[in-house]
């Protein structure tokens, strides 16, 4: 070990004796299954919460460059132009995730004497973004408008609230109405994640800002097409001459490789496949699982298909976990620094995969583990 780096085996001593380490399993995904080492369990930990993420092969040739650079593949007008119809925008630009997408959008559009709102439970994405923008970040209670409101009366400058539409963690809805209508009395701008909402809520898939009839209200879309859609990918959607701006400033999506041609054909395919079907087992599903763990005697808040089980206690979610494992389910403990510390948490992701018999197999689980932990 070089001495100069000595400072690394301590920090990693601390996240250990935290139990906050985080390691990854070798595994092979096969529909409602994950096989771990041979075993087969049901995965409740995907995010392809509409079961289609499985591909054909594509024979397109790789393009190593950026879009500016090498050519832009036509497949990415087609798909552009299907996600700013989905999303009632002018315009939309695919980056190569969502992650980028966010930190391409928030950094470009947002100027330095700004001022941002951010949802205190907001994606790592978006909070780094935030700091890029070097623009002053007030952080509001989750959800809470009051906040966001008396936030905002203190503060002049050019503002912008960002928020997510599902929050991936607590599986809840941001109150998005209402903040719309806050950001129409401020004139500020109003920036939605909705790599959670989208493909799964609203009429046809498009999203949180849909389910409750203001799509038009959103200035600036963020999302991705590696969730709901079971493909690849990020996106932003917004008026024309925003996403002009980004072609020309966004660093994300300038200084990088453009998102592989077979996998924008993968998402188009994805996008023109009966979702409708898909969305409707989804939901099937996401009643099923939420009222069965109800009745069992969990404690349930989330009202979408990400439902967590608060444990609290790092370690306690830890063997939560791994009774789980040992029973037949992949369901990842969530742990600070993706919460807040003693907020660990099961999250369960309930995808269109699951047949009935499943999730009442799962759930006779649920319930001997809920015992254990007197959880229940
Ligand atoms: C709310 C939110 N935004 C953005 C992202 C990033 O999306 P991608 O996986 O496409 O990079 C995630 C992924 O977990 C997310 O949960």
């Amino acid at each position: 070990m070089k001495p100069k780096l000595a400072f690394v085996e301590p920090l990693l001593v601390k996240i250990k004796k935290d139990n906050l380490y985080r390691k990854m399993q070798d595994v092979k995904n096969r529909g409602s299954y994950i096989y771990i080492k041979r075993k087969k369990l049901l995965n409740l930990c995907s995010n392809d919460y509409l079961g289609l993420s499985s591909i054909r092969n594509y024979s397109d040739q790789l393009q190593t460059s950026s879009r500016l650079v090498a050519g832009n593949d036509t497949s990415f007008d087609i798909i552009e132009k299907k996600l700013s119809r989905h999303k009632s925008q002018e315009r939309s630009l695919v980056f190569p995730t969502g992650y980028m997408a966010n930190l391409g959008a928030i950094s470009t559009i947002v100027r330095e004497n700004d001022v941002i709102f951010s949802d205190e439970l907001n994606h790592a994405s978006i909070i780094e973004a935030c700091r890029l923008t070097r623009a002053k970040v007030l952080v509001y209670k989750h959800n809470d408008t009051s906040d966001l409101i008396s936030k905002m009366k203190q503060e002049s400058r050019r503002k912008f609230v960002a928020t997510e539409g599902v929050f991936s963690m607590d599986g809840d809805i941001a109150n998005l109405k209402q903040i719309s209508e806050i950001t129409e009395k401020t004139d500020s701008i109003l920036v939605l994640d909705d790599a959670h909402g989208d493909f799964t809520l609203g009429a046809d898939g498009k999203g949180t800002a849909n389910h409750f009839k203001i799509s038009k209200k959103i200035d600036l879309y963020i999302s991705s097409l590696s969730k709901g859609l079971g493909s690849f990918g990020g996106y932003v959607a917004s008026q024309n001459n925003v996403i002009e701006l980004l072609i020309n400033r966004s660093k994300p999506f300038i200084y990088t490789s453009a998102l592989p041609s077979f996998l924008v054909r993968d998402a188009i395919q994805k996008f023109d496949s009966n979702r409708e079907k898909q969305q409707k087992k989804l939901q099937r599903n996401t009643n099923l699982f939420r009222n069965g763990l109800k009745n069992i005697g969990y404690d349930i808040s989330s009202v979408t298909h990400i439902i967590p089980i608060i444990i609290g206690k790092e370690k306690t979610a830890l063997e939560f976990g791994k009774y789980l494992f040992r029973n037949g389910i992949f369901a990842q403990p969530i742990r600070y620094p993706t919460v807040g510390r003693n907020k660990a948490r099961i999250r369960l992701s309930v995808t269109a995969w699951f047949e009935k018999n499943q999730i009442e197999k799962a759930l006779d689980v649920f319930v001997t583990a809920g015992k254990k932990f007197q959880i229940i």
